[in-house]
């Protein structure tokens, strides 16, 4: 295992609800840390500017937290426009690296469906020019750590996938994540630079401000409203809690066998919407769900395997959606007042 004390690890889109996290981990374990990031998609300047959008001003608050605690951890942040091939070009090349961590995107499935261009523009222009510059030699990247999704595999025919599953996604979202993963493949066959491709699914946890079933829930809970939830309440997903997905990078990161690799990295079985909601009861025993039908882009899910995970890298997830759930719930039951006010 490889010590992430002195690695150089830039993560670009590294303010977002991931970047944070894993920013904030590898800072700890002692790794020289640096963020790229425009905080203008989903971010800080998006809430800013956008007030229209539901609770802009709770995620302005929750992304000023993300932007304090970097600051905290001795994290740089530079604000950057990773499509400015030129500008992070030059970054790359100043600050030193030997990772590579590529967050940055449109990371929402409606969105990507309703604005292909700008999703386009922020997830494959930006991946193409972290690549291009990390494959010249006048940086030390060695490794390029990709973010990809579940998405990729479409729907998931017998209700579990691995990463063999042959992948048929439906929609932008992910159609360009399949894309970007055939990039990063031809990036490793024409220049050596390698890669691992992460899959991860229905990330949950502190400051996410990406309205995914799981938060909608709580907001609308603590506001009493009535929560309406696009997709049946049998559909499943492979809920994920963000400490599972950061353990597992760390793990990408110590082991040299995770190069030019894909894995899954979820929890590694899936629970229903209505299992999510039942939880959500227990806070809130008041609250009333109603289901309105998914549309016809978003697949039927399930569970991803990541058996492939922990043989490999001993990657061992630790939160049930049971306990995961339950430790968000009660984070955001504490955080509300002060977040509101
Ligand atoms: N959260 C999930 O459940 C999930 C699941 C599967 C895959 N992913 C993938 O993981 C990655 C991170 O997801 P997240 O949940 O942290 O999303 P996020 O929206 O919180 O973070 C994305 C970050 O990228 C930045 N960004 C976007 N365009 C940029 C640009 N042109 N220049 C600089 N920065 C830019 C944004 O400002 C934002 O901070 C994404 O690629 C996403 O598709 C997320």
């Amino acid at each position: 295992m490889k010590t992430l004390v002195g690695r150089k690890i830039i993560l670009v889109g590294g303010a977002g609800f991931i970047g944070h996290h894993l920013a904030i981990r590898l800072k700890k374990l002692g790794a020289q840390v640096t963020v790229l990031d425009s905080l203008m998609i989903n971010n800080y300047y998006h809430y800013l500017q956008q007030k229209h959008v539901p609770n802009a001003e709770i995620y302005l608050k929750l992304t000023q937290k993300r932007l304090d605690l970097l600051k905290e951890h001795g994290i740089r942040l530079i604000e950057v426009d990773a499509r400015d091939y030129r500008f992070i070009g030059f970054l790359l090349c100043e600050i030193p690296c030997d990772t590579l961590i590529h967050l940055a995107a449109v990371a929402h499935a409606d969105k990507s469906n309703k604005d292909p261009y700008s999703t386009i523009d922020h997830s494959i222009r930006t991946l193409e020019n972290t690549l291009d510059v990390a494959r010249t030699n006048h940086n030390d990247i060695n490794h390029f750590i990709f973010f990809s999704s579940s998405m990729v595999y479409g729907n998931f025919n017998s209700g579990i996938v691995t990463e063999d599953t042959p992948c048929d996604p439906i929609g932008i979202y992910g159609a360009l994540k399949y894309c970007a993963e055939k990039i990063i493949k031809a990036y490793k066959e024409a220049f050596g630079l390698a890669y691992t491709i992460i899959r991860p699914s229905a990330l949950y946890g502190e400051r996410c401000v990406s309205r995914r079933v799981g938060q909608i829930f709580i907001e609308e809970a603590l506001k009493k409203g009535e929560i309406s939830i696009t997709g049946d309440k049998t559909s499943s997903l492979d809920f994920t809690y963000i400490d599972d997905l950061v353990n597992g990078v760390m793990k990408v990161l110590e082991n040299d066998n995770s190069r030019n690799q894909t894995f899954n990295m979820t929890y590694g079985e899936a629970r229903t919407i209505k299992q999510m909601a039942d939880i959500v009861k227990e806070f809130f025993p008041n609250i009333k769900i109603n289901y309105q039908s998914k549309d016809k882009l978003t697949p039927d899910r399930g569970t991803l395997d990541v058996k492939k995970a922990r043989e490999m890298l001993s990657y061992n997830p630790q939160y049930p959606l049971e306990s995961g759930y339950r430790k968000y719930i009660e984070w955001y039951m504490k955080s509300w007042e002060s977040l509101k006010s």
